[in-house]
């Protein structure tokens, strides 16, 4: 069944799970790499990128500022701009994806010429002051055409003068956005952050040959002016996206007798503390390593064995770790003995939908003992888990994808409703949830 197009699906019971699996690309660096190969002169060949919608409007809108691509031979072929874009010709649709306008807007900000973004009605009710007020202390317009400093975003970029920011929240979104603007100002650009985040940003402008220096929580470089950096094209390899391993990962540790075993995952030290999470939960997980993707990371294959587990709380540096992963923290807390806390987590509000109401809202639906707080979850484990109801997607992907971790437990078949959204990260889930032996249909 092409599961691509389907509306709705039904997620049947599964008590446990087994195979090998390799996810497709990650998202976050496939985004970074598309922007940074259409700037560079020549043609860079990506393998592994993720072909998901998110990707591919990022690539699309990319060619509106006169890069071009190609998928050939299963990897990306970008052929880039060699130094500043063009002006485009029309608004760039970034669809659904908050990294793909926070990054380009940073990009933007350096280029000589007016732009303008918008993305689907998600995108346009989150945040975007975050990335205007350090975009306009460098030196650039930014109006927020949305209600309360939300997209569509027009962006008056030009002359860009270095600046030491620190973002009041710990976000890799708004660190990576003032980097790339300060790959197009004048002297240098410093972020320093609340809490340590993801820095992929980072080691792909090492790799490309700009001198990123990192001392405690500041990041710094320094730009190049107006005429932006002189990047060359290369090959790169994409490593397979933890977060989207994390659900077969999270659905292997809760259930015993399972044994399933991923491979050539990405294992950015910024990303991966879901694995002590679980671990501390008491998952049995194995980590060996691969050899590094071209991509500057570390990747791994991650075996997993399912055993009983038991709740724990999060909270703190841990929460920019480990992000993208709290509604599976949620979901494990739920089939663990005891209670599960999710605190210091108020950045979920204001992710593709506001997942402390999108994960508590559907917990409930399943018949999961939960509370829900200004800054996270409470979560009493061990109840029954309810089929025969309908889950809400909330228009986010990652939703109805965790949510099918506690669908193999319930007591009868559960419907994942409005589900075309997983398409954005993870177009092949349906699929790999065959394959790793749960039914959906
Ligand atoms: C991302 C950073 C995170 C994460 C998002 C991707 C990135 O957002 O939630 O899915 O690629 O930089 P914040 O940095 O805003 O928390």
């Amino acid at each position: 069944m092409n599961t691509a197009a389907v509306q709705s699906i039904l997620v049947s019971p599964c008590s446990r799970l087994g195979g090998t699996l390799s996810v497709p690309g990650d998202k976050s660096i496939s985004h970074r790499l598309a922007m940074l190969a259409a700037l560079a002169s020549g043609t860079s060949t990506i393998s592994g990128f993720l072909k998901s919608e998110d990707c591919v409007n990022i690539l699309d809108a990319l060619t509106g500022l006169g890069a071009r691509y190609e998928f050939s031979g299963g990897a990306l072929r970008i052929t880039g701009v060699g130094g500043v874009f063009k002006a485009p010709a029309r608004v760039l649709d970034m669809g659904n994806s908050g990294t793909g306008m926070r990054l380009l807007a940073g990009l933007l900000a350096g280029q000589s010429f007016v732009s303008e973004m918008t993305g689907d009605a998600s995108l346009r009710s989150r945040p975007m002051r975050r990335i205007a007020e350090p975009l306009e202390r460098m030196g650039a317009r930014i109006e927020l055409l949305g209600d309360k400093g939300c997209a569509p975003v027009r962006i008056t970029g030009g002359s860009l003068k270095g600046i030491e920011y620190a973002p009041p929240v710990a976000s890799a979104q708004v660190k990576s956005c003032v980097l790339l603007a300060g790959l197009f100002a004048e002297g240098l650009t410093s972020v320093v952050e609340v809490s340590p985040t993801r820095d992929h940003t980072e080691r792909l402008l090492t790799a490309m040959g700009v001198p990123v220096t990192v001392a405690g929580n500041r990041v710094s470089l320094r730009g190049c002016g107006k005429k932006g950096p002189s990047f060359t094209a290369r090959a790169w390899s994409v490593p397979g996206d933890i977060s989207s391993a994390a659900f077969w990962i999270t659905a292997a540790a809760v259930a015993p007798g399972s044994m399933l075993e991923l491979r050539r995952v990405g294992m950015n030290p910024r990303r991966s503390a879901l694995l002590n999470v679980l671990r501390r939960m008491g998952a049995a997980i194995t980590i060996t390593d691969d050899p590094a993707a071209d991509a500057c990371e570390a990747m791994a294959t991650i075996r997993v064995e399912g055993r009983a587990l038991t709740g724990t709380e999060v909270g703190g540096a841990e929460i920019p770790d480990l992000i993208d992963e709290l509604p599976l923290v949620a979901v494990a807390g739920a089939l663990a003995t005891g209670r599960t806390v999710i605190r210091e987590a108020a950045e979920l509000r204001v992710k593709e939908s506001d997942r402390i109401r999108s994960v508590a809202d559907n917990l409930a639906r399943l018949g999961v003992k939960v509370e829900e707080r200004p800054d996270g979850l409470i979560i009493e484990g061990s109840t029954r888990v309810r089929g025969g109801v309908t889950i809400d997607s909330y228009g986010d992907h990652r939703i109805p994808m965790a949510m099918s971790v506690l669908a193999f437990h319930a007591d009868a078949p559960v419907r994942m409703d409005n589900i075309a959204c997983v398409n954005k990260s993870y177009p092949e889930f349906w699929d790999d949830l065959r394959k790793v032996g749960g039914h959906a249909e």
